[in-house]
């Protein structure tokens, strides 16, 4: 009886290896769970504070959103556009560890617009369309979180800012570039007189076509504390300070446009310790003439399959192409605490606008930067909602992605159309966070609270099987993503010195701050213990 049982075991362990192992080749990495049905906003922009909530907002000028204000409010706005008495709101708050949200009161259009988030922890939110265009508008996350809201700066931008970009200086003010119809410059806060006024970025109007657009540059803040700016084709490293263009890229092969309506999207890659190199990666967009296809002609063509890498302090830098395993315009690309790069969202034919992207991209996939050319990418577990033209995904603090938004069309639609306007909230899970790797999985118990730049600081953690090859620690900007581009968006991996035991399977790491603001503007992180690859649930720290 025993011997038959045990044989039996065998047999049944077997068919269970068998039917496993078919089952994980089938299934591609990560995991897609839905969050909310309807948050009733559309997420165009999205940006994660330090409390872990989410603040969330779209134009004001659709019409009525699915959420209502708080209260019984409305807003009485004579210059709005769409509705001059508008009792539902154009923003809301999400609650990460509750999953729940909150409607929020933008007054004015935010309609594609940029923000940072200030080094106390402030959003601060720049331009828009029409009665909103030259506004600011802030959001300090409060201590009775349910009781923050929006505050309205009034005609503080030096010009309208429309399809701008910003990224946040390592003085902690953030510069403003372009936006349609704007080929300059400008800074905000405005600390001095100096500050009030544009000044020119002739690069811009050198890279603006009427068709193939340039709107929503990517910026880059360099490790030299310049500026990496790619608009259509081209980038150039620009001091800001100066005035000055110090390097002129060569122009991406291939010539096609990378920009809004051409939408690909872009990271500066994870900055190893004490940096002295820093890598762009761009993304996917559309074929030159695509746009004009698409929007005059109803004709989608594919989207681009190629990125491009370039090593932007060389001194003679050049253009590494790199082939996605599917054409991606509108896609997201995210960095995560691992280091590994994913890219999401978004349509494998068309162009960004209303109505005229394509074959959903459900599939994201990963880009691990350190591996060899050639074995770079990896397709991921598909999703089922489509995420078209106004979609977002940001990095939570858990290690998740929150993906939201899409809506192709001028208006809320939700029926009758290929795809409607959604209003879901999803989060992808990358594979690092299967429960397959919980003993590898780090858990931080020391909360961190304030790091200063250059400054090594202790960090405990608690894992079940430590790697023989230590671990690392990285530090995560929360970013401001719209239209495909995660604005201020940066990974740094920290120098390290070996983990040591300090109890049973507890472990302190000394890991050394970034050593200069170029590196790290000032701020709050998220900061992750890396064991083999895989990443612990970050904690905020403010660097300072
Ligand atoms: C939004 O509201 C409209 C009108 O009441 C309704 O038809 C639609 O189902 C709602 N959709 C979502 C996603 O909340």
């Amino acid at each position: 009886m025993g011997i038959l049982s045990s044989a039996h075991g065998r047999v049944l362990l077997f068919v269970f290896h068998l039917i496993f192992n078919a089952a994980a080749a089938a299934a591609a990495a990560g995991r897609w769970d839905l969050l909310q049905g309807s948050i009733g906003v559309s997420a165009m922009h999205m940006q994660l504070l330090h409390n872990d909530r989410v603040i969330i907002f779209d134009r004001t000028d659709v019409g009525p959103s699915n959420l209502t204000l708080a209260g019984g409010a409305c807003r009485h706005d004579p210059n709005e556009l769409s509705m001059k008495v508008d009792c539902t709101a154009h923003s809301a708050e999400y609650d990460v560890a509750a999953n729940a949200f909150r409607p929020l009161t933008v007054l004015t259009d935010t309609w594609c617009s940029s923000g940072t988030v200030a080094p106390d922890g402030t959003l601060v939110q720049t331009g828009g369309y029409n009665d909103g265009d030259r506004n600011a508008r802030t959001f300090s996350p409060c201590a009775n979180a349910a009781a923050c809201d929006w505050t309205e700066h009034q005609n503080v931008l030096a010009v309208r800012r429309w399809y701008a970009t910003n990224q946040i200086l390592p003085d902690g003010r953030a510069i403003i570039i372009g936006g349609t119809g704007q080929f300059n410059y400008e800074f905000y806060p405005k600390t001095n007189g100096a500050d009030a006024a544009e000044i020119p970025l002739p690069f811009l109007s050198q890279t603006h076509d009427p068709e193939e657009n340039n709107l929503y540059p990517f910026v880059h803040l360099n490790i030299d504390g310049n500026l990496f700016i790619f608009a259509n084709n081209r980038a150039i490293l620009f001091d800001y300070v100066r005035n000055a263009v110090v390097t002129t890229y060569p122009e991406m092969p291939g010539g096609d446009p990378r920009n809004y309506p051409s939408t690909g999207s872009s990271v500066l890659l994870p900055l190893k310790p004490a940096p002295t190199e820093a890598e762009v990666l761009v993304c996917g967009g559309a074929p030159t003439g695509s746009w004009v296809q698409a929007s005059q002609h109803g004709n989608f063509l594919p989207a681009l399959a190629t990125c491009g890498r370039i090593k932007i302090n060389d001194a003679a830098p050049e253009w590494a192409m790199e082939t996605m395993p599917m054409p991606r315009v509108m896609g997201d690309m995210v960095l995560l605490p691992s280091g590994e790069v994913l890219i999401i969202n978004g349509a494998g034919t068309g162009a960004a606008g209303w109505e005229i992207g394509h074959n959903p991209a459900l599939a994201p996939v990963l880009y691990r930067p350190d591996a060899a050319p050639g074995a770079r990418f990896a397709v991921q577990a598909q999703g089922t909602v489509p995420r078209m033209y106004h979609s977002t995904a940001v990095l939570l603090r858990d290690g998740r992605v929150l993906v939201g938004g899409s809506n192709p069309h001028e208006r809320y639609v939700f029926a009758d159309v290929e795809y409607p306007t959604d209003l879901s909230l999803e989060a992808f899970s990358p594979e690092y966070l299967d429960p397959a790797f919980a003993a590898l999985r780090p858990q931080i118990i020391s909360p961190l609270l304030l790091i200063n730049h250059g400054t090594p600081f202790p960090l405990r953690f608690h894992v079940g099987q430590l790697s023989a090859n230590g671990v690392s620690v990285t530090m995560a900007s929360p970013a401001f993503a719209t239209h495909s581009f995660s604005m201020n968006q940066r990974l740094l991996i920290l120098e390290t010195m070996n983990p040591r035991a300090v109890g049973d399977a507890v472990y302190e790491v000394i890991a050394t701050a970034p050593a200069k603001a170029a590196l790290a503007p000032p701020g709050y992180y998220m900061v992750f213990v890396v064991n083999n690859g895989i990443p612990s649930e970050g904690v905020w720290a403010q660097i300072q």
